[in-house]
């Protein structure tokens, strides 16, 4: 049987690559897969905006059913920064390194280091209807970066309940649990359903 296949309207070869590993059933199209080499700005001021934007630019440029997320890391201590700011955080061309030492420096001394990761996807059928889902994960900013793996602030983000951080976790661990994996388990729930229809 063929699989169905579904554009995930991102350039980052991390998520796509995790994205790939938690929908089995669905063949992937990343954006380097359809040779689109646009960056789409993110210019929304919440999560659902910007997964809005980015899976609305793909389906206007494809015709086909797509989806976009979009995450940020929201610290209590920060009263939710960086947020929507993540990837900017330290800086427009900022890295994960700059973004992670930012984010420690900002909380030195701080003892509250609650955070939660949040995942908006936004998923646009074949017609053109817009869907939403969201995934979070509680968890705390550990003091010092620990781990490999991973990508982001990873080795900076601990889960609650768990001993490792994110970038020490299998991928299989951490997308069990994961912001993005929530998000997505929510939208292949939805994706199940919609066939049966
Ligand atoms: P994006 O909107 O998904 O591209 O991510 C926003 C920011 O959050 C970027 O700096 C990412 O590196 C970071 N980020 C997104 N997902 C994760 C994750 O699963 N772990 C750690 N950092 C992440």
């Amino acid at each position: 049987m063929t699989k169905p296949f579904l554009v995930f309207a991102s350039h980052n070869a991390n998520k796509v690559k995790e994205i790939r590993a938690l929908i089995p059933d669905y063949k992937v199209l990343s954006l380097s897969d359809l040779n689109f080499k646009e960056e789409i700005p993110e210019t929304g001021t919440t999560l659902e905006a910007n997964a809005q934007i980015k899976a609305q630019r793909i389906f206007k440029e494809f015709g086909k059913a797509v989806f976009a997320d979009d995450t940020g890391l929201l610290v209590d201590a920060l009263k939710g920064a960086p947020g929507v700011f993540s990837a900017r955080y330290a800086g427009a061309d900022a890295n994960a390194e700059a973004n992670m030492q930012k984010l420690l420096d900002s909380l030195q001394g701080e003892t509250n280091r609650k955070a939660h990761f949040k995942t908006s996807i936004c998923f646009i059928n074949e017609e053109g209807k817009s869907h939403l889902f969201t995934g979070r994960v509680d968890g705390e900013i550990l003091t010092d970066k620990t781990g490999e793996k991973g990508f982001g602030y990873d080795p900076i983000f601990k889960a609650a309940g768990e001993k490792l951080s994110f970038a020490e976790m299998s991928p299989q661990a951490k997308n069990k649990i994961s912001h993005r994996g929530r998000a997505l388990n929510a939208l292949i729930q939805f994706l199940k359903e919609s066939e049966k229809k």
